[in-house]
């Protein structure tokens, strides 16, 4: 059974500066270093682009790489937690992921942002937050947020 919605928003990106904002009031919420959270959305929406400015607002400094070839980059949050950001754009084998220590990131508390969630069959739980993007013709991005969790909702605001 697909994970109920408990709320959502439409919000509107015209350029990456939405976007940031949009991350650093997230990061700013109780409760976001131990959310789960689902970037949808077609290849350049800017998945990675969102995940970088969050890690970003919560004090990551250094290089925040795509994880499409790592499957899972680790962070340490300025606030002193854990948090990965995962790609299954090219999952193919649960294995792997498996090996990678997946089920050990969302067993533990951190913050986790996946790409391309939709690859990784029923590997993962359900996300406190599925934020997807989509590419207007103007090449601004519409994003819904749709929170899964009593989490999701208090992030949603
Ligand atoms: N709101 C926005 N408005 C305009 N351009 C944006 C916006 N957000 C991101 N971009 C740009 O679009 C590109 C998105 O690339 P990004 O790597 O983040 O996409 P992605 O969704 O992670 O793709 P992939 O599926 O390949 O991982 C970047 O060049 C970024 O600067
Ligand atoms: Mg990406």
């Amino acid at each position: 059974m697909p994970p109920t919605i408990l709320g959502s928003r439409r919000l509107a990106w015209p350029a990456e500066a939405q976007c940031a904002a949009f991350a650093a009031a997230l990061a700013a919420r109780p409760g976001i270093a131990d959310a789960a959270i689902e970037l949808r959305g077609p290849l350049g929406a800017g998945k990675t682009t969102f995940a970088r400015h969050l890690l970003r607002a919560l004090g990551v400094a250094g290089r925040i790489k795509s994880p499409s070839y790592a499957l899972m980059e680790p962070y340490r949050l300025a606030a002193g937690g854990a948090a990965a950001h995962l790609d299954f754009y090219r999952f193919a084998d649960p294995h792997e992921w498996i090996d990678a220590g997946l089920r050990e990131v969302y067993a533990a508390p951190g913050l986790k942002i996946a790409e391309w969630p939709d690859k990784a069959g029923d590997l993962l739980p359900p996300p406190d937050l599925r934020l997807t993007l989509e590419v207007g013709d103007d090449g601004g991005r519409s994003v819904t947020v749709e929170a899964l969790t009593p989490l999701g909702l208090a992030l949603l605001g």
